[in-house]
């Protein structure tokens, strides 16, 4: 398995039990270069009775797998995230010619997670139980002693969108394995070839046969029958709200951890550094032409500032470079046409509903230079529709009070921002508002990865961040001593 020397158009296998090998069904997928259209490559589409085969071997493997020595289990994912380092080069590239990732930005993504693999292996050396006494309670007897530990829960499906391939799939894998669970990843077919690449070096890495197995194909034909899988103990999930809402309606009574879509609004007040405000909310709406979930999808400006900020706004993002991921860009492609259109058709939108484009976005098939849309309304489809393109969204309030209650009004419960030099008044705002997390001068960002990311409202269910996605992917047993 090869991907050093990838031609356009190389066929991948997927993998089972250690090994590469071909779908039963013979059908393949297809992998488009975003910047150029052309076919990268090709993966095999799996059938209902490959899935059956791969969930039966993880399966057993997970077995063997959840009484290996947990520092054993650490030593493994120390050995993979030092590859995944020495590959990093090759992977970046990688990342950059099936997502059309900037090159700076897949090498982020790429060290990121290689961080992430140690923390998550070091993590996992401090879990243990708790010993309870049960003498505090009026009737229970004296005499109840507890012991409670965590155990895996089997079998994790992890899903994972195109947008951070290799940092969402094994910000998955990585807790999932540490605690004794078997892993079936799926990841998007754009995304898949570099997630391929780190499931080999995973391999290389020591990981027994079977413990993670990566299956591709068409969501269409086996996407609802793993989700509903009788063998998957739980769904990891990061994409869209509506395929959550779908995932949740047929997952029946597994646990699920999901991440999806965001409308994350960044507040700017009158007593702000002006500068700093600009400089985080270009980088937030922009970087990776705004395909991020945590992308400042909305800035809500108080009237006081709104012209000054506005100005500088656009100053800065007319600097912004926009071309080939293989180029120093910000904003590049698309991942496809239909994103593109979609993006065109909010734009359209807004400017019949009286927004102001301040500036008009080039657009080139899924190219689209930065666009920017000030007195955004709620009469607008972008005030509550997500994006995922490089488009500012400027919505103009009175005063703080507006502020939070425009800021509210959203199915979507990720991330805000603040932005104001008054400490209590920004503690105050953010104890207002109905999202996950709150950053205080800084864009909305779902790392470091050890942080809590909790998502409420449409944006998801459960706690992602090292620790809490071990926490969640173990469950609690207790043995209880019954003394005479
Ligand atoms: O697209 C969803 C990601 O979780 C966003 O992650 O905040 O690190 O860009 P990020």
């Amino acid at each position: 398995m090869l991907f050093s020397n990838i031609k356009d158009g190389d066929t991948f296998r997927y993998l089972v039990n250690g090994k590469w090998e071909k779908s039963s069904s013979k059908d393949l997928i297809e992998v488009y270069n975003p910047s150029n259209g052309k076919i990268l490559a090709k993966l095999q589409s799996l059938s209902k009775s490959d899935i059956d085969d791969v969930l039966k071997n993880s399966k057993i493997s997970q077995k063997k797998w959840k009484n290996t020595p947990v520092n054993e289990r650490a030593d493994i994912l120390m050995r993979a995230a030092d590859l995944i380092v020495q590959n990093s080069e090759l992977l970046s590239d990688l990342l950059s010619k099936e997502i059309s990732k900037p090159k700076h930005l897949g090498m982020h993504e790429v060290m990121r997670t290689a961080d992430l693999i140690r923390s998550t292996a070091e993590e996992g050396l401090k879990l243990h139980g708790e010993y309870l006494d049960g003498n505090s309670f009026y009737h229970a007897s004296k005499k109840k002693k507890a012991l409670v530990d965590r155990e895996p829960l089997g079998i994790i499906l992890a899903i994972c969108p195109f947008n951070y391939p290799v940092n969402l799939s094994f910000s998955k894998v990585a807790p999932a394995l540490i605690s004794g669970n078997s892993v079936v990843l799926k990841p998007s077919t754009q995304g898949a070839l570099s997630v391929l690449h780190v499931s080999e070096l995973f391999i290389q890495a020591g990981l027994p046969p079977g413990v993670l197995n990566v299956v591709t194909g068409k969501s269409s034909s086996i996407g609802d029958y793993l989700c509903s899988h009788k063998d998957v103990n739980m769904i990891a999930f990061t994409g869209s709200t509506s395929v959550g809402k779908h995932i949740a309606s047929i997952a029946g009574m597994k646990p699920l951890m999901m991440e999806l879509g965001g409308k994350d609004g960044a507040i700017v007040l009158d007593d702000t550094d002006i500068d700093l405000a600009v400089k985080e909310c270009v980088q937030g709406v922009y970087s990776y032409s705004g395909q991020r979930c945590t992308a400042v999808k909305r800035i809500i400006l108080v009237d006081k500032i709104a012209n000054v900020f506005v100005k500088k706004f656009v100053e800065e993002t007319k600097k912004i470079k926009t071309g080939n991921p293989d180029e120093d860009v910000v904003v590049s492609h698309l991942i496809n046409r239909d994103a593109a259109d979609f993006v065109k058709s909010l734009i359209d939108d807004a400017v019949k509903n009286k927004a102001k484009l301040l500036l008009e976005g080039k657009r080139k098939d899924n190219l689209f230079s930065p666009v920017i849309l000030d007195n955004v309304t709620n009469k607008c489809r972008i005030f509550y529709e997500e994006q995922f393109g490089p488009v500012a969204v400027i919505i103009r309030v009175k005063d703080d009070k507006e502020a939070v209650n425009v800021l509210n009004d959203s199915n979507y419960g990720l991330q805000a921002s603040i932005f104001t030099n008054n400490l209590d008044k920004a503690f105050s705002i953010a104890s207002q508002l109905e999202v996950g997390a709150v950053q205080i001068n800084g864009k909305s960002d779902r790392g470091p990865d050890n942080f809590p990311f909790p998502c409420i409202k449409d944006s998801g269910i459960g706690v992602q961040g090292i620790k809490y996605s071990i926490e969640s992917m173990t469950r609690l047993k207790s043995v209880v001593l019954n003394f005479k």
